[in-house]
């Protein structure tokens, strides 16, 4: 039986093709996709996974918008990284098909507490939802089969030097979450920069033929880092944490304590990781088989581009 699992996501380059991949995979089943406002506003996170949702062909997962802005901070963006409306260049048609009328933190609930133990949740962008879910029905902590993020480092930041974006954008959500008392398998930085898309990857990409053409690559190559002399393309932070899910025997991971600083004049939204407390409220992978990564991956996401003629 395939696993399923609901996929909170602010879409987003490598949140688009983390949705690619739990749609292609088979071994995985796209149950629900809840949006938040986070790489660019919420209007476009979610007409953006409504747009993916018809394009890539998964139309019977509902899709629900949930929190524009963070529970304390103001929000912040990142059009700079993933463009304008949110996909780099790429332009999809207009959807169609509605939005659900529930709101995410309530799609989150109900889609947990309809079947406890059995739907994973992942998250990719701020954890606004996870939070406020949290705060309205806490046994969702039991309902959940696990729980996963790509957030956060145990090095170094994104945004500032201490802090990765989608705990800079909401920390006060996510000292929430991670003090809910659930296991956090926290895909950080530190991880996620193990595999980026050098120009092998690319061409792997485009080899997939009209979708790899149209959609994958130019999401996976839109964003070049222009503080970094040795760049050597970008990571797909959020593929990996539905790769975790799907195939966790890739993955070298360590439990450990994360707290949040939500104070700190220079390190708000730091991840602050110990490897060595007695009380983990954490699994931290920390090593991927980079190679298996992509064999993986791609894999998967051939199962789509089959579906579309060649380039
Ligand atoms: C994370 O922030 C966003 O820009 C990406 O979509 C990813 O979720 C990486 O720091
Ligand atoms: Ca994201």
């Amino acid at each position: 039986m395939a696993t399923k699992l609901l996929l909170d996501c602010d879409p987003g380059l490598d949140d688009a093709l983390a949705l690619l991949l739990a749609h292609g995979d088979p071994d995985l089943e796209l149950v629900a996709v809840t949006t938040v406002g986070g790489n660019v506003a919420l209007a476009n996170t979610t007409r953006n996974a409504l747009q993916l949702r018809e394009y890539l062909g998964f139309f019977e997962v509902p899709v629900a918008a949930g929190a524009a802005d963070p529970l304390v901070k103001l929000p912040e963006t990142a059009e700079h990284v993933h463009g304008a409306e949110g996909l780099g260049n790429v332009l999809l048609p207009a959807p169609t098909l509605p939005l659900s009328e529930l709101h995410a933190v309530d799609l989150i609930i109900s889609t947990l507490a309809a079947a406890p133990g059995t739907v994973h949740l992942v998250a990719t962008g701020p954890l606004t939802n996870i939070a406020l879910a949290l705060q309205k029905e806490p046994r969702i902590v039991e309902w959940a089969a696990s729980f996963i993020i790509m957030g956060g480092s145990y090095t170094r930041g994104n945004v500032t030097p201490a802090a990765e974006f989608n705990i800079y954008v909401d920390p006060d959500a996510a000292a929430i979450v991670f003090a809910a008392g659930w296991e956090v398998v926290m895909v950080g930085l530190d991880l996620t920069l193990q595999a980026v898309v050098n120009n092998e990857i690319e061409k792997r990409m485009r080899a997939l033929g009209t979708l790899g053409v149209d959609l994958v690559a130019p999401l996976a190559t839109f964003w070049t880092n222009p503080h970094d002399n040795e760049w050597d393309g970008q990571a797909l932070h959020d593929v990996c944490a539905v790769a975790y899910l799907a195939r966790p025997d890739l993955f070298t991971s360590q439990s450990a304590r994360v707290e949040i600083e939500t104070k700190g004049e220079f390190t708000s939204g730091m991840t602050v990781v110990d490897f060595h407390d007695e009380m983990p409220n954490a699994l931290v992978p920390r090593k991927v088989d980079v190679d298996g990564f992509w064999d993986y991956v791609l894999g998967a996401w051939a199962n789509v581009a089959s579906r579309y003629p060649h380039a």
